[in-house]
């Protein structure tokens, strides 16, 4: 039997492009109604163009122009059957010395209205595979504040393993520090 469109199985993961303005703005404009950003270290969509945001995203996949402190990283989209964009995230190529306290290797984040439908878990799980497609990962940190509960279940479901509890240099909370071997 064929799983309808809104479930998180049928989601799936594409590279930033910018025939994909229209899912983003309108993920973009939910997250800003609930106080939230969904890319916080490229706001460039509200103030540049689209395209440039998307040249931002991929001068990042390459390592070229990095902010300070950042790492190369690739971005996916996770889109849902019907072509919404339901969350998004990041894989960083290595670990800095503030990664590897805190950030790891992954990153993501769920639109504030799919959130507890189980498509956290997938683009968790869809990211770390796009990680061991890349062959030059052997374990993946990913880190989460250790409040968040959604978050360390999402590591946890995809085989994350606790190594530590540190405490973060940029907010004093606790952070959860886990590894998953590939
Ligand atoms: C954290 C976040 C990614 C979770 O995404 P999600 O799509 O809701 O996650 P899932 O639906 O896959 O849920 C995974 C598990 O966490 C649980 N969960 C999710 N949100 C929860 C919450 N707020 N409180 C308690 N449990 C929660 C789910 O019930 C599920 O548990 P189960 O498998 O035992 O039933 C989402 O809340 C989010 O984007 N938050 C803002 C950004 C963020 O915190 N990113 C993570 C940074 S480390």
């Amino acid at each position: 039997m064929a799983l309808p469109a809104h479930t998180s199985a049928q989601a799936a993961l594409v590279r930033p492009g910018a025939g994909l303005r229209a899912p983003f703005l309108e993920a973009a404009y939910e997250y800003r109604d609930a106080g939230e950003e969904l890319d916080p270290a490229f706001p460039a969509y509200w103030n540049a163009s689209f395209e440039e945001y998307v040249k931002q995203l991929d001068d990042l996949a390459q390592g070229r122009h990095l902010p300070f402190s950042m790492v190369r990283s690739d971005t996916f989209w996770l889109l849902s059957g019907d072509g919404r964009l339901i969350g998004m995230s990041r894989l960083r190529g290595r670990l800095s010395r503030s990664l590897r306290i805190e950030g790891g290797h992954i990153g993501y984040t769920i639109r504030p209205s799919e959130r507890r439908k189980g498509y956290g878990t997938r683009l968790c799980a869809l990211t770390i595979e796009e990680a061991r497609k890349t062959g030059k990962f052997t374990r993946l940190l990913i880190t989460c504040d250790t409040r968040n509960t959604g978050s360390a279940r999402i590591i946890e479901k995809n085989g994350g393993i606790l190594e530590n509890y540190v405490i973060s240099p940029r907010s004093g909370r606790q952070v959860s520090r886990y590894w998953v071997t590939l």
